[in-house]
């Protein structure tokens, strides 16, 4: 699945030259495979097209401020629509920025197969895409840039099994629709299947979460607590949305702070709750790398220059050239040397709700 390489974009898709006519310079640009269609030359800035799936969490109203600003200081204009779960309505807005003329799409999809649909649509335009930390499944996507979300699973298993090396799991999945949330699940499995085939380890519940919402989180907790009579000694949830929503449910059974909980993303909310002791960890990934990286390749790609993308994952139809990001595991030992160090949250937010100042 991840597959280390070292390859260029512009080399791991169908090279074609496009030549242009008489009266226009000769000009070698990269594409997909169903596109042929010439590059004219523009005048005036790049244009990229950011079509988000949700702007409904802390983490992608972080991205959307993120990337514009670095797109805007690559000297080019950024256009963003954000669809909130509706995927009709993704695959529409994408349509109208590819119709408006954007140089290349950027797309964090809410349904990683249903927006297939729409990289194919760009690439009979002439554009390429860039798939925005959730991988599009099953089309000629150009390139993937996020975290590498197998290892987030893994961090979240190393640090509750450090903790809870025996007992009764709950595993809260985040929604199906995102194959994030299928990578993070294998790489919470790569850790916990040796404890479950000792025996040490028992998987009592383990559901995914429609739409990563902390309501859909806190009712499958409930379910949880009530199917095994509240026999559970440590749960992973697949972010802090989610951990969020489990925490609620232990707090309404009173055992909020009795057992290990893991989340994603270093939320505000999720690392205040680690300070406060009733989440145990959260891993963090640096946002402002992500936004940046993708600024850099979503203007270099457009103006039709060479990029490197180190990595390659498979996404049902092809080799995928990707770009995979380092997580952070984050707990109340190193807070302060990692998302306060690195200034995502300030300290006085974190500690708003204890003594400790
Ligand atoms: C995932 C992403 C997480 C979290 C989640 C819910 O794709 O990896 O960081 O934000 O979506 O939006």
């Amino acid at each position: 699945m991840r597959q280390k390489a070292i390859v260029t974009v512009f080399f791991l898709m169908i090279l074609l030259l496009v030549a242009c006519t008489n009266t226009s310079p000769q000009k070698l640009k990269a594409v997909g495979l169903e596109e042929q269609v010439p590059q004219e030359e523009k005048d005036g800035p790049i244009r990229i097209g950011f079509s988000m799936d949700t702007l409904l969490e802390e983490r992608w109203l972080r991205d959307r401020e993120l990337f514009k600003e670095a797109v805007e200081a690559l000297g080019a204009e950024v256009e963003i629509v954000a669809a909130n779960g509706d995927d009709a309505l993704q695959i529409s807005q994408a349509e109208a920025l590819i119709q408006s003329g954007i140089d290349l799409l950027v797309i964090v999809p809410h349904n990683a197969e249903a927006t297939a649909t729409i990289v194919h649509k760009a690439h009979l335009a002439g554009i390429q895409v860039i798939a925005y930390d959730r991988l599009v499944k099953n089309a000629n996507i150009d390139l993937y840039v996020s975290f590498d979300n197998e290892r987030v699973g893994e961090m979240q298993a190393e640090a509750i099994t450090a903790l809870v090396p025996k007992g009764n799991y709950v595993f809260i999945g985040g929604a199906i629709t995102d194959n994030n949330a299928h990578l993070l699940k294998k790489g919470v499995f790569n850790i916990l299947r040796p404890y479950i085939e000792r025996g040490d380890i028992t998987i009592v519940y383990d559901q995914w979460t429609k739409d990563w919402t902390p309501v859909n989180a806190q009712a499958n907790m409930e379910e949880a607590l009530r199917t095994t009579n509240k026999q559970i000694d440590a749960v992973i949830a697949a972010n802090d949305a989610t951990a969020g929503g489990v925490i609620q449910a232990l707090t309404v059974a009173g055992l909020a702070g009795q057992l290990p909980v893991a989340g994603q993303d270093a939320d505000l909310a999720g690392v205040q709750r680690i300070v406060m002791g009733t989440q145990t960890m959260t891993v963090y990934k640096p946002i402002q790398i992500l936004s940046q990286k993708i600024a850099e390749l979503a203007v270099a790609m457009a103006r039709g220059e060479d990029v490197l993308a180190e990595w390659k994952v498979n996404n049902g139809k092809i080799e995928v050239p990707s770009v995979l990001l380092t997580p952070i595991a984050v707990d109340r030992n190193n807070v302060e040397s990692t998302v306060i160090a690195d200034g995502f949250h300030a300290s006085k937010d974190v500690y708003q709700a204890t003594s400790k100042e």
